[in-house]
């Protein structure tokens, strides 16, 4: 059976892009794969400075893909850092890339553009990420778009292994990318993401979800004046919740007077509200058991370490360690 992979950091509130882009895809794929799914608590120490929150962090996020449906007999779902050995396999990677890759990675150019301190740890992201990724012998990889260069940078460390010391020694995954929720909007049109805060949380009480969907930021059209339906964010979220009858009719209440974006967004708020309500029962559930969470957690590590054992000793051997 083919294996798939993916990883969230536990760095703030998932949101509905993390869930559209990566959850949903990914839990498209359990029946038909082999999945192994964490939370990349390694990759958030490059941000997350406080021992509190990424314990919070961790539980939420391994909370919320319980929440969307994950099957914890199926799919492995774990801590990244419960198998350490995925720090050993980065370091084999790293003597496989050059330095000038690692500082075109996207992590460290957002980093640099954003004025960010650029620890060390942010530099080598790309490596552990490849080690995440081949250290279980992953064919797919579900993400959004902005992890599409990481996923190629695994590739090339993968042949450039498989090159050096024989075919066979790491499978070469593939990136999957689900063209409509590649890049979900944030409030303020840009990349939803926890590092900009324009994120709508998944786990609001819908009051909260209610004022947030309400910070959307639109054009200044008044309700007379006719709306320009794609270039919208309330109607390009609209878009990704709703069916195709409710797309197709507000659509038109855009292209005619009458619709102010107030309306747009209760209804863009409804069709949230209805995708989330059931889930977020089950993630208040979840949350109220940790002791629960744990126990998948830690049943899903051991899981994890076989797979993961068993590629390690392969690599240990090929490069001559053994
Ligand atoms: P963030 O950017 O908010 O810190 P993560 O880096 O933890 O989120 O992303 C976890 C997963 O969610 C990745 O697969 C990422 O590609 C996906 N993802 C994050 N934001 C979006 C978005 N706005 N649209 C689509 N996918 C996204
Ligand atoms: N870097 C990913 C992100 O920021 C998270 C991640 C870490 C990941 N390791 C991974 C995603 C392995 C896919 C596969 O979103």
């Amino acid at each position: 059976m083919q294996r798939a992979l993916t990883g969230i950091k536990p760095t703030g509130d998932v949101h509905i892009g993390n869930y559209l882009g990566s959850i949903r895809p990914a839990l498209g794929l359990q029946e038909r794969h082999q999945a192994y799914y964490f939370i990349a608590d390694y990759h958030a120490l490059t941000s997350v400075f406080d021992a509190a929150k990424m314990r919070a962090h961790t539980r939420e996020t391994a909370a919320t893909w319980l929440a969307f449906g994950l099957d914890p007999e199926k799919t492995v779902l774990f801590k990244q850092s419960a198998i350490p050995e995925v720090c050993e396999l980065a370091w084999i990677l790293s003597c496989q890339i050059s330095q000038g890759m690692l500082d075109r990675g996207h992590a460290v150019k957002a980093a640099r553009d954003d004025d960010r301190d650029i620890n060390a740890g942010t530099l080598f992201y790309p490596v552990l990420m490849a080690a995440d990724i081949l250290l279980y012998d992953s064919n797919v990889v579900p993400v959004g778009q902005d992890q599409k260069q990481h996923v190629e940078m695994t590739r090339d460390m993968a042949l450039k292994m498989n090159h050096r010391f024989g075919e066979g020694t790491l499978v070469v995954p593939e990136v999957a990318i689900q063209k409509d929720v590649a890049t979900v909007p944030g409030l303020d049109g840009r990349k939803m993401s926890k590092s900009y805060g324009n994120q709508i949380a998944l786990w609001l009480p819908p009051k909260k979800l209610r004022k947030t969907v309400m910070r959307i930021v639109t054009d200044s059209r008044g309700i007379d004046e006719v709306k320009d339906p794609d270039s919208c964010n309330v109607f390009n979220l609209y878009k990704l919740f709703a069916s195709d009858a409710q797309v197709a009719s507000l659509r038109a209440r855009y292209l005619a007077p009458g619709l102010g974006y107030g309306h747009a967004k209760q209804e863009l708020f409804e069709a949230i509200d209805v995708v989330l309500a059931e889930p977020r029962e089950r993630y208040n559930e979840w949350m109220a058991h940790p002791d629960r969470l744990d126990e998948v957690l830690d049943a899903g590590a051991a899981r994890a370490r076989v797979a993961a054992q068993e590629v390690l000793l392969r690599v240990r051997d090929r490069v001559g360690l053994i």
